[in-house]
């Protein structure tokens, strides 16, 4: 199993350019099982998330072509309606192919997702949007079983205790697409990634309106045709890339960005003394000054997201003061403050809070990677570390970065994969 390997020290300088976001290209691509006809769409990450999907899509009937970042869907046989175990365990977004199955052929069995290092990851909001549309959902065998002879338009409210749900929001929008009557959702994600899935529906004829506000209404048409889109640039990795260079004190310039959804993040690292210069399309971090420790708290968007919060904590644990994390959408996602501490961060964790005491500096420690942001967050931490820091199972990091280690290298970082 491979290991990235960081040797800590360098200011990271130059230009990156981010890929296109993989929690906006995994639900479209699902969106593609709402009608027979050939989608087109552009921008697409080569991760291993990503190619999980194509699988899952050839599981049901789909011809996938995957080209410099381009997939070409078109029916490759007649639609089969059971994604399995074997590949939705891999990947919990795969979950999010339940909506577009039972909107098409009124019957979808998809295994449960299981929970992650993350969090629980409970689908009931998934099911009770599905139920309130007229599906009959039973679960038989770690699958969940959806049937409905015609789905009907309902005014159903999606929030939990955690707030709205991104990809219960995403299956019921899908399903909703071709239920017979309108479709109210109230307490909706409004994340950017709901939005782009929601213009790519209405691409395919969809008829959809209040997208990025929390109340969607929809309505339900007899069939949606093929489309094209090109997905969104990913914020989380044009995050992830901002604080590699406020982190190392570098000078970067990110393109392929849209400010406006990394709002919260900007002006967060704005608050701590950030120096982050926006431009049509991107932006130019350049370390002027040592930043202050600020408290963060991850909340639905437009909020700080949570898939920005071990990265945060990487930044403050170099960061002169006290900073008060604290997670609210999975209180339990503080699997990297043990791997951080071991590089001598002082963080102590306080149930939903992580209380991080900034250190003059960290030191290069092997460390293991337990999801994808976390192992981000290590990588940033390497960067700025004494030494070198071996980072075990970074399969986690291929599941949503594109490249990650050659575009850091290209900025100046040293940092290899080794065989592990
Ligand atoms: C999406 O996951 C993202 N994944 C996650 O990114 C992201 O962290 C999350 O949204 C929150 O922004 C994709 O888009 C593929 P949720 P999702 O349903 O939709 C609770 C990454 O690193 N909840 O919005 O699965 C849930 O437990 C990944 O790229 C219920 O209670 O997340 C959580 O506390 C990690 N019942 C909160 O809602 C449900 O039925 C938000 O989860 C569903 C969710």
């Amino acid at each position: 199993m491979d290991k990235l390997v960081v040797e800590g020290g360098n200011r990271l300088k130059g230009e990156v350019t981010i890929s296109g976001s993989k929690n906006s290209s995994l639900p479209i691509l699902a969106a593609t099982l709402l009608t027979d006809r050939a989608c087109v769409i552009k921008g697409v990450p080569n991760l291993k998330d990503t190619n999980t999907m194509f699988k899952i899509l050839k599981s049901l009937g789909k011809n996938i072509v995957f080209d410099n970042g381009v997939v070409t869907v078109t029916q490759a046989k007649a639609s089969d309606y059971v994604a399995d175990y074997k590949l939705v365990s891999t990947m919990r977004a795969s979950f999010c192919v339940l909506g577009p199955l039972l909107g098409k052929l009124g019957k979808a069995k998809v295994s449960l997702p299981g929970g992650c290092v993350i969090g629980v990851r409970p689908v009931d909001l998934h099911l009770k949007g599905l139920k309130a549309l007229g599906a009959d959902i039973d679960i038989e065998g770690g699958y969940v079983v959806a049937k409905a002879k015609m789905l009907k338009g309902a005014h159903i409210y999606l929030g939990g205790e955690y707030g709205s749900s991104v990809l219960a929001t995403d299956n019921v929008m899908m399903a909703a697409c071709l239920a017979k009557g309108k479709t109210i959702i109230e307490s909706a994600a409004c994340e950017p990634e709901v939005s782009d899935l929601g213009e790519f529906l209405i691409k395919m004829g969809a008829r959809i309106k209040g997208l990025g506000t929390p109340i969607i209404e929809i309505d339900g048409v007899r069939s949606l045709h093929g489309g094209e889109h090109t997905v969104i640039p990913d914020r989380i990795e044009a995050g992830t890339f901002i604080i590699a260079a406020l982190i190392t004190k570098g000078d970067v310039v990110i393109r392929n960005v849209v400010v406006e959804h990394i709002t919260a993040v900007l002006d967060k690292l704005k608050e701590a003394g950030a120096t982050v210069r926006t431009f049509k399309g991107g932006l130019r971090v350049s370390f002027r000054r040592n930043l202050k420790a600020v408290n963060v708290t991850t909340l639905p968007y437009p909020g700080f997201p949570t898939d920005m919060q071990a990265q945060m904590m990487s930044l403050m644990s170099v960061t002169k003061g006290v900073s008060v994390i604290t997670e609210k959408i999975y209180p339990d996602r503080f699997m990297h403050v043990a791997e951080l501490n071991r590089m001598g961060a002082r963080i102590q964790r306080e149930g939903p809070h992580a209380i991080v005491q900034g250190v003059e500096r960290l030191s290069g420690a092997p460390v293991m990677a337990s999801d994808l942001r976390a192992s981000a967050c290590l990588v940033l931490a390497g960067l700025v570390a004494e030494g070198r820091t071996d980072i075990s199972r970074m399969y986690h990091l291929e599941r949503g970065y594109e490249n990650l280690e050659v575009k850091l290298q290209q900025l100046g970082a040293k940092i290899w994969r080794e065989k592990g």
